[in-house]
């Protein structure tokens, strides 16, 4: 509706829907018309036919030339056989509207069903986070072009690896293949040396805690969803520590009903940065092997964003992380920096490294970054 208002469509989009609506009022009211067409004079000509039956079998009873006993026989066959035929009509259009809601049940009802817990392996334990791709590639089912090409990296338990690239080089695309939302086309991804189709999916989602690059909160309270799949007895100075490290607590408590607050259409609608600081409190709690955080940190001011990424400094110890950022203030004390374009890699090597490759893609981004913040500070100091 936003947008609708800020381009002023309001008329457009009125006259699409009126058009649409149309046809089918056009299409209902002939259905009608056809409705009040058949009934009546299908009464008028069947009762009519009944009636010089009975008449006319009268007549012949009468005469003698049939029986009593097959003049019942002949108006009992004739009422049962005139309306079930009659309402045949009525049949057809109810089929054929059946036929369209069951086409459509039968797409959803066909989709099959993911399986979560069936896997080669079985573990008990949790994951220790050695993750290696090798030559993986990717398309998306309903895509024809690879978004992912041929990418091999390697990193130990506990490290952490950055992504960079321009916007729809297939970060997010390569992150989503750990928690195995999609299935890579070729290649191999190794946890911990097994081939992640090997692992249950259940078991890979417990291991990997993703904040997503567009945050999602359900329709409850703040509380429901900062606790959202933890999976233990969670106290609440647990939720507010978590709350607190991913810089919302304060934000929660000036809302009146705290962290009862119910989220979204039937209650408070939270701004861009506090709904990814909530997705975040929700990681932190629960405290996944496996961390992925997609441009999780794109919809807040800076100072918060510093504050956010000490918190997250912490919870990415121990643990193997992906990070997803466009500044390289987020990515470069990363052990790995990958730098992709659709869908390759380009550059790869730690920040120091990459600093070197004078004419690298990295090098390039680096030295505009770096030039806006002097301009910015030169700017400051000239205004005070
Ligand atoms: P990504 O969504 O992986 O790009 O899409 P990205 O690097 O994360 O980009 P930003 O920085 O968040 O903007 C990579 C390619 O995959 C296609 C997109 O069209 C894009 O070209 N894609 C993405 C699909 O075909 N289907 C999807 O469901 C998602
Ligand atoms: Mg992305």
């Amino acid at each position: 509706m936003r947008v609708v208002k800020a381009f002023a469509r309001q008329g457009y989009e009125k006259e699409k829907f009126d058009k649409d609506n149309w046809k089918k009022y056009i299409k209902g009211k002939f259905l009608l018309l056809m409705h009040s067409l058949f009934w009546p004079l299908s009464d008028i000509v069947l009762t009519t036919q009944m009636l010089f039956g009975f008449v006319y079998a009268a007549y012949m009873a009468i005469h003698g030339e049939i029986t009593v006993g097959d003049y019942m026989a002949y108006i009992g066959l004739l009422l049962w056989l005139i309306f079930p035929i009659r309402n045949l009509g009525r049949l057809i259009v109810q089929t054929s509207t059946g036929m369209v809601s069951y086409a459509r049940l039968m797409e959803i009802t066909k989709q099959t069903r993911e399986d979560l817990t069936s896997g080669k392996v079985q573990p008990t334990e949790p994951a220790r986070g050695e993750i290696e791709f090798k030559n993986v590639s990717f398309i998306y089912s309903d895509g024809k072009q690879e978004v992912i090409k041929d990418i091999s990296f390697h990193i130990k338990p506990g490290q952490s690896i950055a992504l960079l690239g321009s916007t729809g080089s297939g970060k997010t695309s390569l992150v989503n293949l750990l928690p195995r939302f999609h299935e890579y086309t070729s290649g191999e991804i190794l946890l911990d040396g097994v081939d992640l189709k090997d692992y249950p999916r259940k078991y890979l989602r417990e291991q990997i805690g993703i904040v997503q690059q567009e945050p999602f909160l359900f329709s409850r309270s703040i509380r429901e969803n900062i606790l959202y799949g933890v999976g233990r007895s969670v106290t609440q100075e647990e939720i507010e520590a978590a709350a607190k490290a991913a810089a919302v607590h304060d934000v929660i408590l000036s809302f009146p009903d705290g962290y009862n607050t119910i989220v979204g259409e039937k209650g408070v609608t939270l701004s861009g940065g506090q709904k990814q600081r909530v997705t975040i409190a929700r990681t932190i709690l629960k405290n996944p092997k496996i961390l992925i955080l997609d441009d999780s940190t794109s919809s807040v001011d800076t100072e918060t964003e510093a504050e956010i990424r000490k918190a997250l400094d912490d919870l990415m110890e121990h643990r193997t992380t992906f990070i997803i950022a466009h500044r390289i203030q987020s990515v470069m004390k990363a052990d790995h920096i990958l730098v992709l374009d659709k869908g390759q890699i380009i550059q790869k090597g730690n920040h120091e490294e990459l600093l070197t490759q004078f004419g690298g893609m990295y090098r390039k981004i680096y030295d505009i970054q770096t030039r806006i913040d002097e301009e910015l500070e030169q700017e400051i100091a000239r205004v005070n």
